[in-house]
């Protein structure tokens, strides 16, 4: 599949998720065969306001590429601002945030609350795309409100409309938040509206739950958020399938190997800033391991970059 004139393979992405999908974790998954990754969502009005925290996150590295910068906001003019603005980053696409739940966003009229006007939508793809020379997609939800079934496909339109060059649909409601369980119905009834690649999102951790979106929805591609928090292998698992071979989970030194390439690009990155954070990728990559239990309690306590790795080399063994 392609987003403009960009392909994918295999149409993996890596989802972007807001304090976890930082550019160590992001370069590890592209490692794992990931094919496109999106920085943390950015917010147009602190760019446009000059906040030096909000262009922090829209930085990409090499390693990660190819990569999209993700925007929210609700003012189109802002919006296309922002994405002028961040494309001395040179993204290879820009995504426009339609689905955070966040009251705090809502509120504002931002993320998943753009879903209750199309037209304002398709005003902000328009703008922002007319802006920028990369192609734009947007990601959206099932809908804002619960009682708007035909939400999405309403919006998806719309965006396409405005200029989207693809559209990712995550299959939960804002209610549902990440709860529940993803509705597939939604995105293929969003594949059929649109004549742009439609990118299928919610619950794959395997190939075999990959092969359901695809099979259920038609969509050309997947993206991949919670499934691949803590087994960054799971692109590499869905490829194999897809290849037709035969699957074996990484060893416990292979994901050692793995855990300790991101822990050194965390700390290279943010120093004694990234442990805390580093602290939830290890509680989750030691999920399943014996002991996990009296290991959630150890890990919450590290502090310095020695104390990560005696842990690691404690339980990776
Ligand atoms: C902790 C967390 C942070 C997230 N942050 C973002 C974000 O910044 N932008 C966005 O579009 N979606 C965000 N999401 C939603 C994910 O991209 C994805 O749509 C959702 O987790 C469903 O996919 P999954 O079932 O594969 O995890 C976030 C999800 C989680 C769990």
């Amino acid at each position: 599949m392609n987003i403009g004139n960009i392909q994918f393979r295999h149409g993996l992405f890596l989802a972007p998720m807001a304090g976890i999908t930082d550019h160590a974790f992001r370069s590890v998954c592209v490692a794992c065969g990931a094919e496109g990754v999106t920085t943390e969502l950015v917010s147009a009005k602190g760019v446009y306001y000059g906040d030096k925290k909000s262009e922090i996150l829209a930085k990409i590295n090499n390693n990660e590429r190819p990569a999209a910068i993700q925007i929210f906001g609700s003012e189109p003019n802002i919006m296309a601002y922002a994405a002028k603005t961040l494309s001395r980053y040179n993204p290879e696409y820009f995504d426009i945030n339609m689905g955070c739940p966040v009251p705090k966003l809502v509120k504002n009229g931002e993320g998943s609350a753009l879903m209750r006007s199309p037209d304002l939508c398709e005003r902000i793809v328009y703008a922002v795309a007319n802006a920028v020379s990369v192609p734009v997609t947007v990601k959206i939800r099932k809908s804002c409100d619960d009682f708007d079934e035909d939400s999405a496909v309403k919006v998806a339109t719309a965006c396409e409309k405005g200029g989207a060059s693809a559209i990712f649909v995550h299959g939960r409601t804002r209610s549902q938040m990440y709860t529940g369980v993803a509705d597939k119905t939604v995105i293929a009834r969003v594949k059929s509206a649109v004549t742009v690649p439609v990118i299928g999102n919610g619950d794959i951790n395997s190939y075999e739950s990959y092969l359901a979106m695809k099979q259920e929805t038609g969509c050309d591609g997947v993206m991949i958020g919670r499934g691949a928090y803590g087994s960054p292998w799971v692109f590499s698992q869905i490829i194999a399938g897809i290849n037709g071979e035969e699957y074996t989970q990484p060893t416990v030194a292979e994901k050692k190997e793995i855990l300790l390439k991101q822990f050194d690009m965390v700390v290279k990155e943010k120093g004694m800033n990234g442990i805390r954070e580093f602290r939830h990728h290890l509680l989750q990559y030691c999920k399943g391991f014996h002991g996990s239990a009296k290991l959630r309690k150890e890990i919450s306590l590290l502090t310095t970059p020695k104390s990560v790795l005696d842990a690691i080399d404690a339980v990776f063994v």
